[in-house]
């Protein structure tokens, strides 16, 4: 029998989740079938129930659900707990088991720019303090590197985040203003921020001009492919990597969780770049 998969939020039509989980299916020789599933915020109880019953064998969670779902299962591993969010679900004979892919994905996406060793030797500012800074900075934390620097328009969110999750590694909190001033001094920049994604593509998160050369500029979005950010970071002879990356690879750890098998998540990449119009930034 099929064994059926989706991706519940709200709204969730742009979602490219469906088509990339679908042509893993085929590639793979496995009778799956990933569906989107529009959810009405006040109705997620009622929809993890229905999915249970239905015997949906796992799924995605996207916004607005990824913090609500949490309670609502049997089980949520160590690392979505210490994250505070869950974007993976999986159907183990009833037992309903939430995980975070969202941090690895960017984790794994970032080593095809960058060794492990390079990783520990850099200094990381993260932008943005929102549930999926929170995801990246954890995972930051398990590669070492030599310090991460969180800067949040709202500064005190910045400063909860690197509260909430204990590490070794060196870690501060600054304003928007102080991470410019200190922009040289960043190996690799990653923008987690929502800014400058589409239709408002002209807007920066911060100003980019004092960045180091061959520093590396990433950012999460991947619509548009080459964000203002990675535009005037190309300016100023930095490395970059866009979002697709990350969509692709926390894509395939919830599909290897599923079933696994691992995708093959080089096509995947070049095939989503292909589709949103241009050559991987
Ligand atoms: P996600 O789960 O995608 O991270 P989120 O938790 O809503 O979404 O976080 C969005 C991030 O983008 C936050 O860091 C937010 O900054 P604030 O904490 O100050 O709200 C940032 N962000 C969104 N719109 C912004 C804007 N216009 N200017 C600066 N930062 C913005």
């Amino acid at each position: 029998m099929t064994s059926l998969y989706g991706v519940i939020g709200n709204p969730i039509t742009h979602s490219r989740s469906p088509q990339m989980h679908n042509r893993w299916f085929a590639e793979e020789g496995i009778d799956g079938q990933y569906f989107p599933f529009d959810i009405e915020p006040g109705r997620l109880e009622e929809a993890v129930r229905g999915m249970k019953a239905l015997n949906i064998a796992g799924w995605n969670v996207t916004i607005p659900f990824k913090e609500a779902i949490m309670p609502l299962l049997d089980q949520v591993d160590d690392d979505a707990i210490k994250i505070g969010a869950v974007n993976t679900v999986k159907n183990c004979k009833g037992r309903l088991v939430g995980s975070n892919t969202d941090g690895a994905g960017f984790a794994a996406s970032l080593l095809e720019k960058r060794t492990t060793e390079d990783i520990k030797q850099s200094s990381i500012l993260i932008i943005g303090a929102g549930g999926a800074a929170k995801g990246i900075y954890y995972a930051l934390t398990k590669l070492t590197p030599a310090s991460i620097t969180v800067a949040n328009r709202t500064e005190e969110r910045a400063v909860s985040l690197i509260q909430s999750i204990i590490t070794p590694v060196k870690a501060q909190a600054v304003t928007i203003q102080e991470c410019e001033k200190l922009l040289s001094s960043y190996d690799i920049v990653i923008n987690t921020s929502s800014v400058g994604m589409f239709p408002h593509t002209e807007r920066l998160p911060i100003h980019v001009s004092g960045l180091k050369n061959n520093a590396l500029a990433a950012d999460i979005i991947y619509n548009p492919l080459e964000t203002a950010f990675l535009k005037e970071a190309k300016k100023c002879k930095a490395d970059t990597l866009n979002g697709v990356g990350m969509f692709v690879h926390q894509g395939a750890m919830s599909f290897n969780q599923w079933t696994g098998t691992r995708p093959d998540t080089v096509k995947a990449i070049s095939r989503i770049t292909e589709e949103l119009g241009g050559p991987s930034c």
